[in-house]
């Protein structure tokens, strides 16, 4: 698929790697999630992939809450969907697929994750500047990158990306196998 080649994005078929009780157990999701995501929140799961950050986002938000779980691969949006039918999650988590270079949400929203994504998206700057009208004035953002696939460097570049869009960036949380920061739109404040 043109797609996976050109972007390395992580295809559907690796999907059990990203949610298995290994890694459960080394970036639990509800350690990572509860300082952020609380009752009645709208939250975007950015590249979603299987989910296994969007159901604990569920379970947070609770039933007043909404989780848009999106994903440039409807393989990874199946796999998500399969979990949740017929549990109480189905009603607030929307599945939605992204363009390739649009992520095509209305926002608000008031908390994004993109966990191991960023590195797959060509256009970085498009996609933050996207998420400066999607993510409402104030609203944060965790962004996490694998560190034996983004260098130090990689990453600093990355955040001026997300600078030179409007952001405002502060260090993220300890993550293993993680580089973190916390991203606020400062759009307008
Ligand atoms: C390495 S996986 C991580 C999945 C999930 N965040 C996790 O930590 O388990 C990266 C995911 O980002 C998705 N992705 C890559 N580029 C994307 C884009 N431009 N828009 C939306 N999703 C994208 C891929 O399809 C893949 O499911």
């Amino acid at each position: 698929m043109d797609l996976l080649k050109k972007n390395r994005i992580c295809p559907v078929e690796r999907a059990g790697g990203l949610d298995n009780t290994i890694r459960r157990w080394l970036q639990t999701p509800h350690k990572i999630l509860q300082p952020y995501v609380h009752t009645g929140m709208t939250v975007l799961d950015l590249g979603c992939g299987p989910g296994f950050f969007s159901l604990e986002m569920g379970r947070l938000v609770g039933h007043s809450g909404r989780i848009i779980a999106a994903d440039v691969q409807q393989g990874m949006l199946t796999k998500v969907q399969k979990k949740i039918r017929g549990t109480d999650l189905e009603d607030r988590i929307t599945l939605h697929q992204c363009g390739q270079d649009r992520i095509g949400i209305a926002g608000p929203v008031d908390f994004v994750l993109a966990f191991y994504m960023l590195h797959e998206v060509p256009r970085q700057d498009a996609l933050f500047g996207e998420m400066t009208t999607i993510l409402k004035i104030g609203g944060k953002m965790l962004i996490v990158e694998p560190p034996l696939h983004v260098s130090r460097q990689e990453f600093g570049k990355t955040l001026e990306i997300a600078r030179g869009a409007g952001f405002a960036v502060m260090d993220g949380p300890k993550i293993l196998f993680g580089r973190t920061a916390i991203l606020t739109n400062s759009q307008e404040v």
